[in-house]
């Protein structure tokens, strides 16, 4: 008898204690070789080799690409050893040789798949193009790494297949392993060993130790040196597994039990459905987790089904498993012989009736061995124990449905969700079939049929995890994010500032790519730009005021020809149905590009038209911070008013019904292509509208310029955008006509947007924001109302900023301190309000005394809140604010 010995750290060697087992050939019942027994000390040296092995790195620490080379050299030994391992896998396990003799050319081709795949395609290292947080600013990426120590528990059903499953998962992605195979059923892992050792797998990255699955098991699923287990096996034993691990929280992948559902439906091929049902219940003597056990057959059909069924499987053969004419070979050993006789008797006790089989059956030729017949059950209830349990061999229960939804309803009927068929003519009928089976694998039309790219794994109590492909690979490594800050000092680290009394932060990225052209005829520009951008196909937004004004029509005839539609239906503080319904018109027309003409609510609907036309759907999907990677769809503005500078900022604010509040998309993405600033498109803007823009754009400025994100560049744009509104805003108010003056403002606003891009607004945007969501007070004018208010409220935390502010407005502050020249620009923030008629108070707007409270509450909880030079935590202080507002 030939004698096989463990394989631990690169050798082959007896037990410690000398123990040896024989494993039986169950054709005849004789044993034919013997095999060293591992206990305890034999698992512990193997786990410590599979340790050190994997922390040395010579195998664990390999660039991927070098693994799958030795992989590759380690397939070909395989197949050099193929015959020897058909033949014993044959003999020790009951596979009959007409399936064995595939199994090696198949193990082999499994590592060089699976090789190939994680060293050419698997995503080892991947980045994230944005991270979600938009308050560390860095590189995000993920790495892929091994998990450590993996132990391989597999059963005796398909033992080569199991070791080589086990075993190429692991040490392709650059684990090491320990296997067990089932103590019946050794001695082909131990042949792959031997492969692996000829082909200079390095030692300790494979271990394979036989014996006893309770005393091995124990030891192996409770070392803490084991990072990992990887089980094929019943669901008891998976459930004891996970148990046993859970005290040193290894990870866990289970491939457990099922009793899977093969439905036929009545349009299925006969012949083809009646193999499937035998191939998929008798193949290998049914001894396979995801066989179809439970035969699902459409009441149309029954009756001829098992007629065709019970002939089909009456003309198997039987026979010793190394005969080449045998169709079932024997079962594992006596032990399963009998648990499937004890079924047997079961499912006659229960009401099955047995249309064939049922009984032992005779290999011709040979004496003993653990043979039965095919077994059909028919008028079997899905709530039988036969139905229900799993009994791993040569048995079928088939049921009767009278409708689909019926069988999807008994399939799922089961604590297990392995495998499934389905038996159909009509693809699209058997998809919506299979996609109502709850099942981690499901085959039209074949059954039994694996791949090695093709998760398999099992929903329900059938187990946890998949093997095979990205999904399998993934579960043989652990996933690191990495983040490199782009700042490495202290003060540019905008979340750490949470342990620091000041909350300024020093570094900034400044991205402002929008091409903007200025002057009096500038709208000429638009063709030669829509050209530029390699469009043809222009829908003009706008509103109707804009439109009444004959703006709109101004850009359509300098659009000549490229000018394919004109929406105009957006209202004030447009709405997410209003880009919606303008997407759905750019769509319709298939427009390439958006021009928009129009104050912040248009321009705001086209940037979100943009997104939503370039990522399809609708435009709340796409309500996010920072998420868009690609360039977005063209989108040429043309500014009407002069206040929010939307037409340069990366900011679409737009109201929300459902959510009762406006709601924001932020990106470098969507910044205009294009913004055309010419004066004749906000001359026709009224002069009460001309004051409260002018106050939104001028509320940009000042917070840009004191928020905690304040920067040089941004600092010169914002005192220049102050002076220039402090400067013309009294003119255009008197004298809209003035074009000069207009265009002063608009750049005035397109400053104060580039500036507030990058250092972002704080409390009066906080504010003014809560007054338009609960009161419906326009933006400008709340945010003018209470900006003085809150420079005071600042006023020691910026004092140095808001002295500039003083200046810009023309205060001249020689002799003041920097605190009263600071509170001199408060003043003259009011000032300038009052030359331009702007309203000067909450009361004049309609706001209730009473409801200033919640306002502060509200208030402090709104994002720009976190940027404000003087923290604000207190909901007291903000409300004195509003209350000096009042
Ligand atoms: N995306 C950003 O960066 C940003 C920044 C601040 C504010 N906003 C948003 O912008 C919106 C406010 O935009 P807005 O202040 O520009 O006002 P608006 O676009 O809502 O327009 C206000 C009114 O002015 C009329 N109008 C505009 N231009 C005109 C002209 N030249 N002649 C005659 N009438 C004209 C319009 O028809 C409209 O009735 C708000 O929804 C606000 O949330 C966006």
């Amino acid at each position: 008898m030939d004698h096989y010995k463990l394989f631990i750290d690169g050798e082959f060697v007896d037990a410690r204690d000398g123990k040896t087992f024989e494993s039986i050939d169950p054709g005849t019942g004789l044993p034919f070789a013997t095999v060293a027994q591992a206990g305890k000390a034999d698992a512990e040296v193997a786990i410590e080799a599979a340790r050190r092995a994997f922390d040395q790195g010579d195998w664990s620490g390999l660039e991927a690409a070098a693994r799958a080379a030795k992989v590759y050299d380690f397939a070909d030994r395989v197949m050099q050893q193929g015959l020897r391992l058909a033949v014993t896998e044959s003999m020790d396990s009951g596979q009959v040789i007409g399936l064995a003799k595939f199994m090696p050319m198949l193990g082999s081709g499994l590592l060089r798949n699976l090789a190939y795949y994680a060293s050419t395609q698997f995503p080892w290292e991947e980045e994230i193009p944005y991270s979600g947080n938009v308050f560390a600013p860095g590189r995000d990426f993920i790495r892929r790494e091994p998990v450590g120590v993996c132990v391989g528990i597999i059963p005796w059903n398909f033992p080569m297949s199991m070791a080589f499953w086990k075993i190429a998962h692991a040490i392709i992605m650059g684990n090491t392993i320990v296997l067990k195979p089932a103590s019946a059923t050794s001695l082909s892992a131990l042949i792959i060993a031997d492969c692996a050792k000829a082909a200079g797998i390095p030692k300790g990255v494979i271990n394979i130790i036989a014996g006893p699955g309770g005393e091995l098991g124990k030891v192996l699923c409770t070392h803490p040196y084991v990072d990992k287990i990887a089980f094929t096996g019943s669901t008891e034993v998976g459930r004891e597994i996970m148990r046993m691990a859970a005290d040193t929280v290894k990870k866990v992948t289970l491939e457990l039990g099922g009793k899977s559902a093969n439905i036929i439906l009545d349009d299925a091929d006969m012949d083809l459905a009646v193999e499937g049902a035998c191939f998929g219940t008798f193949f290998h003597q049914g001894q396979i987790c995801e066989s179809g056990t439970r035969v699902l057959v459409s009441s149309k059909i029954y009756d001829e089904f098992i007629d065709k069924m019970q002939k089909r499987a009456e003309r198997l053969r039987v026979g010793y498993q190394l005969q080449p004419t045998s169709h079932l070979g024997p079962l594992v050993n006596e032990i399963q012989l009998a648990t499937v006789e004890r079924y047997v008797k079961l499912g006659k006790e229960e009401g099955a009736e047995m249309v064939t089989g049922g009984k032992r059956a005779e290999a011709p030729g040979f004496k003993g061995g653990f043979y039965y017949a095919p077994t059909i059950f028919t008028k079997v209830k899905n709530k039988m124990r036969i139905a229900q349990e799993e009994i791993f061999g040569p048995v079928v229960g088939v049921i009767k449905f009278d409708s689909d939804e019926e069988a999807v309803a008994t399939a799922n009927d089961s604590m297990y969700g392995l495998g499934a068929g389905v038996f159909s003519s009509n693809h699209a009928r058997a998809e919506r079939v299979a996609c109502g089976v709850r099942t981690g694998t499901v085959w039209i039309n074949n059954y039994h049929a694996f791949g090695d790219f093709c998760p398999f794994g099992g929903y329900k109590q059938s187990g946890v995890g998949r093997e095979f492909g990205q999904s399998g690979l993934s579960e043989y490594t652990q996933v690191k994010r990495m983040h490199v800050a782009y700042f490495a000092d202290r003060e540019s680290n905008f979340s750490m500032n949470i342990l620091r009394d000041s909350n300024k932060v020093l570094s900034f990225q400044y991205h402002c790519p929008t091409n903007v052209v200025a002057g009096h005829g500038s709208l000429a520009a638009i063709y030669k730009e829509i050209v530029n951008l390699g469009c043809r196909r222009a829908l003009i937004l706008t509103d109707p005021g804009v439109r009444k004004a004959g703006l709109a029509q101004l850009a359509k005839d300098a659009l000549v020809d490229f000018c394919v539609g004109m929406f105009d239906s957006i209202a004030q503080d447009t709405d997410l149905d209003t880009v919606d319904a303008a997407t759905a018109m750019a769509r319709d027309l298939k427009a390439d590009c958006i021009v928009s003409v129009g104050g912040g609510s248009v321009i705001d609907t086209a940037k979100a038209v943009c997104v939503t036309l370039k990522n399809g759907g609708r435009a709340n999907d796409h309500i996010a911070l920072f998420r868009l990677t690609e360039p977005q769809t063209p989108h040429i503005v043309i500014p009407t008013t002069s206040g929010t500078g939307s037409e340069v900022t990366n900011v679409a604010v737009i109201k929300s019904k459902i959510a009762g509040r406006k709601v924001y998309i932020v990106d470098g993405r969507i910044m205009p292509n294009t913004a055309i600033l010419d004066p004749r498109f906000t001359m026709t803007l009224p002069p009460g509208l001309t004051a409260t823009t002018a106050m939104d754009a001028m509320t940009h400025a000042v917070e840009a310029l004191t928020s905690t994100l304040s920067n040089r560049i941004c600092d010169g744009q914002a005192l220049h955008a102050i002076r220039l509104i402090g400067e013309n805003l009294p003119v255009v108010v008197g004298d809209g006509k003035n074009e000069k003056a207009r265009l002063n403002m608009q750049i005035a606003a397109t400053m104060a947007g580039w500036a507030f891009t990058i250092a972002q607004v704080a409390l009066v945007h906080a504010m003014a924001h809560t007054l338009g969501v609960l009161h419906n007070i326009p933006h400008g004018a709340a945010c003018g109302i209470v900006l003085p208010k809150v420079m005071r409220f600042n006023v020691d935390h910026a004092a140095d900023k808001l002295t500039k502010v003083a200046q810009a407005l023309g205060v001249n502050t020689a002799g003041m301190d920097d605190r009263k020249s600071a509170l001199a620009a408060a003043d003259a923030v009011e000032d300038l309000m009052k030359k331009a008629g702007h309203p000067m108070r909450l009361r004049d707007l309609g706001v209730s005394e009473q409801s200033l409270g919640i306002c502060a509450f509200h208030a402090i909880a709104d994002t720009p809140s976190l940027f404000n030079a003087r923290p604000v935590n207190d909901p007291g202080e903000v409300l004195e604010i509003y209350k000096q507002a009042y």
